[in-house]
């Protein structure tokens, strides 16, 4: 099976052609003539690869409701991703081989051909407690663990969970916020959660987990990914550590880029989100962290709910952002747009380092990579309606809004599976 992408631009390689021999990328030039191939004109689209998202949460099994393996990778794929670890906090929890097994066969069976690659969690049911089995589950495929949802509090159980995950290959992918300090606040503590009157949580929550992290890291010599970073003082804490060569990995997600907490003012809880939306200050340290590598990758956290869950009042309302279909768009507007880096450079922290961090051979475009890629206008305008999301999750702040940047089509090993 060939096929060849004509006429589009790459990141690296600018106006070219890209030939696909049995799901992989034989051959980038600028001009290929291939008999026999399959033809796919990319004429004024950017052909970059496909998305890998770090942080996604897919709900199955045992939240169907909320989203399913098929639907969640539906949804993937038209946000552009051909790759996504999901979070182990399932029904079941994913703490065992049984449970992460099922996600990966699940996925082959029904999915939508987007790769799927289950995180395990790091404790027997996300109690903080006992050491989840580690060990199977990397055996059974899970890429890292993870009890995201809830901070790991023990930092003994931290300790001894980079220590068991790195020995079978695998990050922990911490959510850091320190539970007691968090005191049950609904938005970012400050200003707008006193104007409004809701509970605030403060900034120092994530702060004083992602220093313990660094410390733990550093002292062991392992390495720590820090989930979802949404602070100034995040960033600089990560910053610094990297400077002294600490095995520190970090994502942040389009919605601390795009959003701070004045959009809480509408009470509407689609804006809850955990860790919650901050403010402008922070949103310029996150970009500017993406920009010289402090931030690594961008993670979707896509955390899709009922509406039966949103559409109550603020403070009774499950945390998170349906993220999948408006990742492209939110990030291309602010960062590409915005004129804080080239596509090229989106393609780095979207793709090839999420993948180098889960240690996958995607999320490049070069001869004998997965042929994995997109087709993307970055120009196209659009208004975001969650009506129309392939996910069952419509939550979104960010519904009715104009954005620039479109994923048209999605291949996962040269074969399409996704066309607007
Ligand atoms: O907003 C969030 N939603 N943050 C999390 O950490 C968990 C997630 C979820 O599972 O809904
Ligand atoms: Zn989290
Ligand atoms: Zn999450």
């Amino acid at each position: 099976m060939k096929l060849l992408v004509k006429g589009g631009t790459l990141p690296e390689y600018g106006r070219a052609d890209m030939l696909v021999e049995d799901g992989v990328i034989s051959r980038i030039e600028g001009n290929i003539e291939c008999e026999g191939a399959q033809v796919v004109d990319a004429e004024g689209l950017y052909v970059m690869p496909g998305m890998v998202d770090l942080h996604c949460h897919l709900r199955d099994p045992g939240q169907e409701y909320k989203e399913d393996i098929v639907s969640g990778t539906r949804a993937a794929a038209a946000g552009g991703f051909t790759s996504v670890c999901c979070m182990a906090n399932t029904t079941p929890v994913n703490d065992n081989a049984v449970v992460t097994s099922f996600i990966i066969n699940k996925a082959k069976a029904e999915g939508s051909g987007v790769h799927v690659y289950p995180v395990g969690a790091v404790s027997k049911g996300l109690k903080g407690e006992n050491m989840a089995e580690i060990g199977d589950m990397a055996k059974a495929g899970a890429v890292a663990i993870s009890d995201d949802g809830k901070p790991v509090m023990n930092a003994l159980l931290m300790r001894l969970a980079m220590e068991y995950g790195s020995a079978f290959g695998m990050t922990v992918f911490d959510h850091c916020e320190d539970s007691n300090l968090v005191n049950k606040g609904v938005m970012n503590e400050g200003y707008n959660s006193t104007l409004l009157g809701l509970r605030g949580t403060t900034r120092a929550a994530e702060e004083v987990q992602i220093a313990r992290d660094i410390v733990l890291s550093e002292t062991l010599n392992l390495p720590i990914h820090i989930c979802h970073v949404s602070t100034k003082g995040g960033v600089e804490l990560i910053r610094q550590a990297k400077k002294r060569g600490v095995k520190i990995t970090a994502e942040t997600a389009p919605h601390y880029l795009v959003g701070t907490d004045d959009l809480c003012a509408s009470y509407d809880a689609n804006t809850k989100v955990n860790p919650p939306m901050r403010l402008a200050s922070d949103q310029e340290a996150l970009i500017a962290g993406l920009c010289d590598g402090t931030i690594d990758a961008i993670a979707t956290d896509h955390a899709p709910h009922h509406r039966d869950e949103k559409e109550v009042e603020y403070n009774m309302a499950l945390s998170g952002i349906s993220g999948f279909e408006t990742a492209f768009a939110l990030c291309v507007e602010t960062l590409v747009h915005g004129h804080h880096m080239t596509m090229e450079d989106f393609v780095k922290v979207a793709c090839t380092n999420p993948a180098r961090i889960i240690k996958k051979n995607c999320g490049q475009l070069k001869p004998g990579m997965d042929a994995d890629f997109i087709l993307a206008d970055p120009n196209e305008e659009w208004c975001i309606d969650a009506r129309k999301f392939l996910s069952k999750g419509k939550n979104t702040p960010f519904h009715g809004r104009l954005v620039h940047g479109r994923v048209k089509e999605t291949y996962v090993g040269g074969a399409r599976i996704y066309k607007d």
